[in-house]
C-alpha cells in the first residue's frame, strides 16, 4: 500500500495484492478477483475512522450467530504447563479456574502425539494416550460439569519433519522441488491444495470436534510461508484460499464451534479471516505494558471484543518485567478477556485479584463488547487513555494508563469526548493502583468523593488527572443521571 500527497496537492491511495512472480497468468477472457480492499473516510479523526471499521467489523464481517452470545471468560493452558499435560493436574486446573469465574477451558498445544517441545508432532493429530491414557473425555466432561465450555489447540497446516505424518507423506510439504525449505518454529507448511493432505486435516478435526464437547478450537499457524510451490508453479494465493476452505468446511460441520485466529499471537488479523472466525490472540508478548500499545494499534481497526487480551503471571513470560495485578487486569480488561497461567500454582492474593478482573469484566462486558471506543488525546505522552461509551451515550468507562513516568510537574487533564453534550454524568473511579492515596498528598477530589459533569463539561474542559506511578492505570466509569 502507498499513500502520498502529490505536488498539486491530491492525495493518492495506491493498494494491490501481491503475487508471486508466474502465479497468475490470465487466459483470454479470464478475470482475476482480488482480495477485498477495505476503505473508510472520516471527518472526524482516526477515531471517526476506528468507528466506521468496528460498526463495518460488527454488523458485516463478524459471524452473525454469535452476535448476541456474551464473550466467555477464557482460561488458556499455554503460559501455564507449556507440553507439560497431565489430565489430573489439568482438572485441578480447571477446577481452581470455575472458582475464580472463568468460562471457557481451553487446553493449548501438548496434547497429540509425539508433541514434547516445539520439534516434534505437529501433523499427528491423535491424542498422545501416554499423556491422557484414559482419554479426553474426561477432563471435557469434568470442565462441563463445573459449568464451562471446552476448547482445544490446533495447527492444522504445519508439520514437523519428526512426525508420522511426514515420515508416510512427505510430498504434502508446501515446497519447491529442488529448492530445500527453510524452517520456521523447526516446522514446514502443508501443501492445501493437495487433496488427500486436505481431506486428512479435515477429518483429524472432524473426528475430534464429533467425538468430544468442544465449544472452541485455537487455529494456530506459527510460521511463515516460504517458497510455496504447487506443481511447479507459485502458490500464495491458492494456499491461503484452500486455508479458506478448510476452515468453511469446519465450519459448515460444526456450526456451534467458535475459532480464534492465532498465529504466533497476532500474525494472521485481517478482515476477511475474521469472517469465519470470531476472535484473535493478539500478540505472544503477554506484558501488560507492551500489550497497551499493541492493543492501542489493534484499537484502529478492531473492536474490543475480537481482541484476545489475557491477564499473565505476575512475572511476564517474554520480558521477564514484573507487574501488579490491577495492572494486568485493567489491561486485559477492554478485550476478550482471559487468563493465561497456572491458577493451581498461584497465591491467593494473586487468585483474588483474578476474580475481582473478572467480576468487573463481566460486569462491563456489556459496554465493551458493544460500545464506541475512542483513543483520547492526553496532555502528556506518558498517558494513554481510551474509553468506551454506549451507544445510547448513557454511560462509558474510561482507562487512564500511565506509561511511564509523567513528563511535566503538572498533570494536565482528562477531556472525554462523544458524551451528550447536554446530560448531566456521574463519574466515579472503579478500580485504582493499590498505592493511590499515598503516591502525592492529594489526589484530585472527585477521585475520592465522585462527581457530577455535563458532557460538554467532560469534552471541554475535562477532570484534572490523578497523579499515577509508571505501569499503573485507572478505571472510571460515567453513568448519565439527567
Ligand atoms: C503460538 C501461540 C501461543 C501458543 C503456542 C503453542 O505461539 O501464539 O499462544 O498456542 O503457539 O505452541
Amino acid at each position: 500500500m502507498r499513500v502520498d500527497v502529490k505536488a498539486d496537492g491530491r492525495r493518492v491511495v495506491q493498494a494491490e495484492a501481491i503475487y508471486l512472480p508466474g502465479e497468475i497468468a490470465l487466459a483470454k477472457g479470464e478475470s482475476l478477483t482480488t482480495p477485498w480492499l477495505y476503505a473508510s473516510y472520516s471527518d472526524t479523526g482516526l477515531n471517526g475512522m476506528s468507528h466506521h471499521f468496528h460498526g463495518h467489523v460488527r454488523a458485516a464481517i463478524l459471524p452473525s450467530e454469535f452476535a448476541a452470545k456474551p464473550r466467555p471468560i477464557h482460561l488458556n493452558t499455554w503460559e501455564g504447563i507449556y507440553f507439560d499435560h497431565d489430565p489430573e493436574y489439568i482438572m485441578a486446573m480447571a477446577t481452581q479456574s470455575a472458582e475464580m469465574g472463568v468460562e471457557r477451558f481451553i487446553i493449548d498445544d501438548g496434547w497429540f502425539r509425539g508433541r514434547n517441545g516445539d520439534k516434534a508432532g505437529l501433523g499427528d493429530w491423535f491424542l498422545d494416550e501416554s499423556k491422557y491414557p484414559n482419554g479426553l473425555t474426561q477432563v471435557v466432561e469434568h470442565v462441563n460439569t463445573l459449568g464451562m465450555e471446552f476448547g482445544l489447540w490446533f495447527e492444522p497446516e504445519m508439520i514437523n519433519k519428526d512426525s508420522d505424518l511426514y515420515r508416510t507423506h512427505p510430498d504434502w510439504l508446501l515446497a519447491v522441488d529442488g529448492y530445500d525449505q527453510p524452517t520456521g518454529r523447526n516446522q514446514f507448511v502443508i501443501n492445501l491444495q493437495n487433496d488427500d493432505a486436505f481431506n486428512f486435516l479435515f477429518e483429524r478435526l472432524d473426528h475430534f470436534l464429533s467425538a468430544y464437547n468442544i465449544a472452541y478450537i485455537k487455529w494456530d499457524m506459527n510460521r511463515e510461508i516460504v517458497q510455496p510451490g504447487h506443481e511447479g508453479k507459485a502458490a500464495g494465493q491458492k494456499q491461503t484460499e484452500r486455508y479458506y476452505a478448510l476452515v468453511d468446511k469446519v465450519r459448515a460441520a460444526h456450526p456451534n464451534v467458535e475459532i480464534e485466529s492465532c498465529a504466533a499471537g497476532g500474525g494472521r488479523i485481517d478482515f476477511e479471516v475474521l469472517k469465519r472466525t470470531h476472535r484473535f490472540w493478539t500478540s505472544d508478548n503477554n506484558d501488560a505494558l507492551e500489550r497497551q500499545r499493541i492493543q492501542r494499534g489493534m484499537s484502529y481497526f478492531f473492536p474490543p471484543e475480537v481482541m484476545g487480551s489475557h491477564i499473565g503471571a505476575s512475572h511476564c513470560h517474554s520480558t521477564r518485567r514484573r507487574h501488579s495485578i490491577e495492572f494486568r487486569g485493567l489491561t486485559a480488561l477492554f478485550g476478550h478477556m482471559g487468563i493465561e497461567l497456572d491458577p493451581v500454582k498461584e497465591t491467593q492474593e494473586e487468585k483474588e485479584g483474578f476474580e475481582h478482573y473478572i467480576k468487573l469484566h463481566k460486569a462491563l462486558r456489556p459496554l465493551l463488547h458493544s460500545g464506541k471506543t475512542w483513543r483520547l488525546q492526553t496532555d502528556d505522552d506518558a498517558h494513554q487513555i481510551q474509553a468506551v461509551i454506549s451507544q445510547d451515550k448513557s454511560e462509558a468507562a474510561v482507562l487512564i494508563a500511565q506509561l511511564a513516568m509523567p513528563t511535566n510537574a503538572l498533570s494536565g487533564h482528562l477531556r472525554i469526548p462523544g458524551l451528550d453534550a447536554d446530560a448531566t454524568y456521574k463519574i466515579d473511579v472503579v478500580d485504582k493502583p493499590s498505592n493511590f492515596n499515598d503516591i502525592v498528598n492529594c489526589q484530585p477530589l472527585w477521585t475520592e468523593e465522585g462527581c457530577e459533569l455535563s458532557g460538554e463539561w467532560c469534552e471541554k474542559v475535562g477532570l484534572t488527572m490523578p497523579i499515577l506511578d509508571a505501569e499503573t492505570a485507572l478505571l472510571i466509569q460515567l453513568k448519565r443521571v439527567s
